[in-house]
């Protein structure tokens, strides 16, 4: 079942020398108890795309177009006091920052049982028994206690787990979680991986993981999608692109992945650093750094195409390049 359906998302910014194109033309969709990791460098639109998703970038001063529906509802056009409402208990949301998220002056057990409160209209005894259980569900120890800490009596990676607690304190059926790990040292952060990854598996809702690390995608994730300059460049289920990816820029990625069977060689870098998103370049977005380039790519932009085994590429030459990565 479809949860959330994205299709032409486009989000910009105004800037001092024209228009920061930070989404152009997003659509993707997360079924019900699956996980969709989105991929892709820096700056190319994965946080905004969530952002919007979530109902929380200002507009004005951005510009937001297309569409964004939750269980069907277009959530775009909804009045505010009902998307807010929407994004609060719908959707839940778990940020690379906690320290951000969580409010420094009130303790942690206050902060849960508010907003059981104020969005489940629980009593205080009943909204601290559930803060308990939520405390404890994330495997933060001596739960009950810690409920009376403020969030920097914490170590990171347990702050984390309390922003989890809080995102999953109303039960969404979305959760979105944009780099939830990258702050935290290595084996911290598969910890943390791995809860959010099981309280997908108990809770069948749908997760959007975005995230830098191949590692994690292989591990947790059911469905990619690949963010360049603002759109998705491909599109397919873990195996389908782990097994030859339909694209240039995913066929990179891959290459510069680490792997432990290779350890000696030297790790592949993709050339070139992303487009200014104020300049794209015309044609394929891609196409400076392409070692697949053609004069036609230089001219149109390829459409996001769909392939057989509803996976889908937004290059000329997705064909050639299933042929040569396909193992
Ligand atoms: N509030 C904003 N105002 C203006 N420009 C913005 C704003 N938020 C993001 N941008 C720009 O939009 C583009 C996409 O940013 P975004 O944060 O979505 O990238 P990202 O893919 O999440 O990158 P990272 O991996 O570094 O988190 C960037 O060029 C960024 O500078
Ligand atoms: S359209 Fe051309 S430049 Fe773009 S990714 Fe495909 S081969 Fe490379
Ligand atoms: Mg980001």
């Amino acid at each position: 079942m479809t949860l959330l359906e994205v299709a032409d998302l486009r989000v910009a910014f105004p800037g001092p020398t024209g228009d920061v194109n930070a989404v152009n033309g997003v659509s993707l969709h997360v079924e019900a108890g699956r996980t969709l990791a989105i991929l892709g460098e820096s700056g190319s639109g994965k946080s905004v795309t969530a952002q919007a998703v979530m109902g929380i970038l200002d507009a004005p001063p951005a510009r937001i177009g297309g569409s964004v529906r939750l269980h069907g509802r277009e959530l775009l056009t909804l009045p505010r006091k009902q998307r807010d409402r929407v994004s609060g208990e719908e959707i839940g949301m778990v940020f690379q920052d906690a320290m951000a998220a969580l409010n420094p002056v009130f303790t942690v057990g206050h902060q849960i049982v508010e907003v059981l409160r104020v969005r489940r209209g629980m009593s205080r005894v009943d909204a601290r028994r559930r803060a308990v259980e939520l405390v404890e569900r994330v495997r933060i120890p001596a739960a009950r206690d810690r409920l009376r800490d403020y969030p920097h009596q914490f170590s990171g990676g347990m702050r984390q787990r309390i922003m989890i607690a809080l995102a999953i304190a109303l039960e969404p059926d979305l959760l979105i979680a944009d780099e939830p790990t990258t702050a935290l040292d290595v084996t911290v952060q598969a910890q943390v991986m791995e809860l959010l990854a099981e309280i997908q598996r108990d809770s069948g809702m749908g997760l959007i993981l975005i995230t830098h690390d191949l590692g994690v995608v292989a591990e947790v994730a059911d469905d990619v999608a690949v963010m360049y300059a603002g759109r998705i460049v491909e599109r397919g289920t873990v195996e389908q692109i782990f097994a030859g990816p339909a694209h240039p820029y995913t066929e990179g990625l891959l290459a510069s992945m680490p792997r432990v069977d290779r350890r000696d060689e030297q790790l592949y870098a993709i050339p070139g650093a992303p487009p200014n998103p104020a300049r794209l370049p015309a044609g394929c977005p891609f196409h400076p750094r392409c070692p697949r380039v053609t004069d036609e790519c230089r001219v149109t932009l390829p459409p996001l195409a769909a392939l057989p085994a509803d996976r889908a590429s937004a290059c000329h030459h997705h064909e050639e390049v299933l042929r040569a990565t396909r193992r």
